[in-house]
């Protein structure tokens, strides 16, 4: 994959078009404005996330004149007055206020942001920025694409939910769209990126049950470590980062991990135990490990295991796919066709949840009526929102424009010749 972005860059021209982004240089460029106090968190691979080193929190500077404003706003003073939620909140505000009453499970650079449109977003101080992390790759599109909210809007006045115990005429449509862009027979909806990671795993336990004909009890599901695959239990037994397991276990059964872009290791694991495999889950470009592409040929070679033995290849593309590398997938870049693809993050435009899990029928029939589901999965207005976000990734040429501008970032940043900025090409 010679042509990879630097970063998982999506980088367009119009105002409705995003950025290139890149964790580390984000970082950096994300420096606090006077009206922000703290200092920027140099937070390392997870931008947001954690910081390795603990760091002092941002101390909101507030001045006189607006710290009783403040005590009412976060309800340090008067804890009985009732609090209105409409009330303007400078950038210090809302941080006190989120440090207060938010679990603290991130990080977050001291950046507020109030609004945000294409590239762009502002602070409550009217300060611009551009966004470069572009929501861990949930806003392909730029922010608030007009398209898509559009979308939103006109189904938000029609219907919203029917559950999946009725049928609603925008769900099919969407699955059929999905089936016609990526050449999938068949889709599983759901919300967030870990619950297609989860559905999918449980799919591919089923099938190895019921097709491969796996003893009960033990398939195996191989993942490679570094690849992030979510929160749930599901995802984070796969994980090989401490942090994600401790305190949290004992983690899922039936894991076995080996190295990443590491074809011997997958080779002689499935040599071993392939009776047992059921699949084997790969990010095909490592995102929120600090952006890793494997040696060209490995996604090919691992595809080619899995065929050998039997095993399904799960590429997770909920942070790669939908134009993200400049390709519709990233698996593409080599060619393979994954017997699973996850899909996530920009399948909602950034403006809704969405998630699904592709598959052709022999591998989806496994679930029948009963055996998975979700209340919310397959909404209608999440058909529609995912829809209009298919269509303005296709339609306006954000995947080849992303390709483009992700070479025109990296030859600019390899012509930086600065002491802030250290480029890394994989
Ligand atoms: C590759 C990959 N898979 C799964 C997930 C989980 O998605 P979500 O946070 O929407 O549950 C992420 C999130 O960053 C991801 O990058």
């Amino acid at each position: 994959m010679p042509l990879m972005c630097v970063c998982m860059c999506s980088i367009q021209t119009t105002p409705h078009q995003t950025k290139p982004k890149m964790f580390r240089l984000a970082q950096r460029l994300l420096r606090p404005t006077a009206a922000v106090a703290g200092r920027v968190q140099h937070g390392g691979r997870n931008v947001g996330m954690r910081a390795p080193n603990p760091q002092p929190k941002p101390q909101p500077q507030v001045s006189t004149a607006t710290a009783t404003a403040t005590a009412t706003a976060t309800g340090t003073a008067t804890a009985t007055a009732p609090f209105d939620y409409r009330q303007k909140l400078s950038s210090a505000q809302v941080i006190e206020m989120e440090e207060k009453y938010a679990a603290h499970n991130y990080h977050p650079l001291p950046v507020v942001w109030e609004r945000a449109s294409g590239v762009h977003v502002w602070d409550p101080e009217g300060k611009r920025y551009y966004d470069f992390l572009s929501a861990y790759s949930a806003t392909n599109q730029g922010h608030c694409h007009p398209r898509i909210v559009q979308a939103m809007t006109e189904q938000l006045g029609k219907m919203t939910l029917s559950s999946r115990a009725f049928y609603n005429d925008a769900f099919p449509r969407f699955a059929k769209m999905v089936s016609d862009t990526f050449h999938y027979e068949s889709m599983l909806p759901a919300n967030t990126g870990v619950e297609a990671v989860e559905g999918a795993l449980k799919m591919a336990r089923k099938w190895g049950y019921e097709k491969k004909r796996i003893p009960a009890g033990q398939a195996l599901i191989i993942s490679a470590c570094g690849c992030f695959h979510g929160r749930t239990f599901g995802a984070i037994s796969m994980s090989c980062d401490p942090d994600a397991q401790s305190g949290f276990e004992p983690m899922l059964p039936g894991n076995m991990k080996v190295a990443f872009d590491d074809i011997g290791a997958l080779e002689s694991t499935l040599k071993q135990h392939g009776r047992n495999v059921a699949a084997f889950i790969v990010e095909p470009i490592q995102g929120e490990a600090g952006v890793y592409v494997p040696t060209q040929g490995y996604l090919k070679a691992a595809a080619e295991l899995c065929k050998q033995h039997n095993v399904l290849f799960i590429a997770d593309e909920i942070q790669t796919g939908l134009g993200r590398t400049g390709r519709l997938l990233a698996s593409d870049y080599e060619g393979v066709r994954p017997d699973v693809v996850l899909l996530g993050k920009a399948l909602g435009g950034g403006v809704y949840p969405i998630s699904a899990v592709l598959a052709d029928k022999h591998i989806m029939e496994v679930f029948t009526a009963g055996t998975h589901g979700s209340t919310f999965g397959g909404n209608p207005l999440a058909a529609a929102v995912g829809m209009a976000s298919l269509e303005v990734l296709t339609k306006e040429g954000l995947i080849d424009n992303a390709y483009m501008l992700g070479e025109h970032l990296r030859t600019q940043l390899r012509a930086i010749n600065s002491p802030f900025v250290k480029v890394r090409i994989t």
